[in-house]
């Protein structure tokens, strides 16, 4: 069973007048007047669809950013681009930041229009698809702040975790938790910035320590580049995998590169594998998984 992690794609399209909150007009400044909008381009996020299609994973789980803005246009571009994916393969995808950018676009749960079918949310508020003996488990810790792109896992959400990690059903099954917001950094401490990081992530600690059934490895994204860290449990370790950009612009001498991962729960270990974007298209890492530290 083979899974690809996309995450961080960042579709972008300007925003109208009519659509320039105040968070926007920040956002617009970096994004088109600072110039953020090139980190990411079209070509690279093309390229990654036919990737994907072509390793035809048994799934794929997308850990959010799929915007810039939360835009409808934005979404509508996401949808787009990524149909040739839905279309093939079992999907789950849960929000990042950018999905929900202004409270409005919370408020509306607008990447539900166009993207709810894919969210897993129809038994709960944890997202969850089922593939043969694999789960995907998906939280939402996102919530709009006007500079801060932090986030906090609900307690419906940890305590929906914990039932579904419970349930005698889950003995036996291979899971991957994703989550947007990192909860532990490249160095393995937890990642609780103010500004940018998982401001509990010791309560997510804290149910997956109390749970019977753990996951076979968390997946992430929010940082942009990529690194393999692991959390720390009372009994366990549990691998923490961020794949990474999946959308950025080649820029060798920015070191950056776009990179997704591929994970194979076929046998006993977690099987880990990177791609990255050199340029012309999507390549196995140089060295394996991790190794070029981009
Ligand atoms: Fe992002
Ligand atoms: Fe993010």
């Amino acid at each position: 069973m083979r899974i690809a992690h996309l995450t961080d794609i960042h579709w972008q399209v300007p925003p109208t007048l009519s659509e320039l909150s105040p968070k926007r007009v920040l956002g617009s400044v970096n994004l088109y007047v600072v110039g953020r909008h090139s980190h990411f381009t079209e070509a690279v996020q093309t390229s990654l669809v036919e990737h994907v299609v072509a390793l035809a994973p048994d799934a794929v789980f997308i850990t959010g950013d799929l915007t810039a803005q939360s835009l409808s246009s934005e979404f509508a571009k996401a949808r787009e681009a990524l149909q040739p994916i839905l279309d093939a393969f079992p999907t789950l995808i849960i929000p990042g930041n950018h999905d929900v950018y202004t409270q409005g676009a919370q408020r509306s749960q607008r990447i539900r229009e166009l993207f709810g079918e894919w969210m897993g949310l129809s038994e709960g508020p944890v997202g969850r698809l089922d593939i043969g003996n694999v789960t995907l488990l998906g939280l939402d810790p996102n919530r709009p702040h006007l500079i801060h792109a932090s986030g906090v896992v609900p307690n419906d959400q940890l305590a929906g975790l914990a039932a579904i990690l419970a349930d005698p059903s889950m003995q036996g099954r291979r899971i991957l938790l994703g989550i947007h917001h990192p909860p532990v950094d490249r160095h393995g401490e937890l990642y609780t910035r103010t500004h940018h990081g998982l401001i509990n992530a010791q309560d997510l600690v804290d149910t997956l320590d109390a749970a019977p059934v753990r996951p076979d490895a968390i997946l992430s994204g929010h940082v942009h580049h990529g690194f393999r860290s692991e959390m720390v449990l009372s009994d366990a370790k549990i691998p923490v995998l961020d794949c990474g950009s999946s959308g950025y612009a080649w820029l060798p001498e920015q070191k950056r590169a776009a990179a997704m991962g591929l994970y194979d729960l076929s046998g006993q270990d977690l099987g880990v594998s990177r791609y990255l974007h050199d340029g012309t298209g999507f390549a196995p890492e140089p060295g394996g998984a991790f190794a070029t530290g981009r």
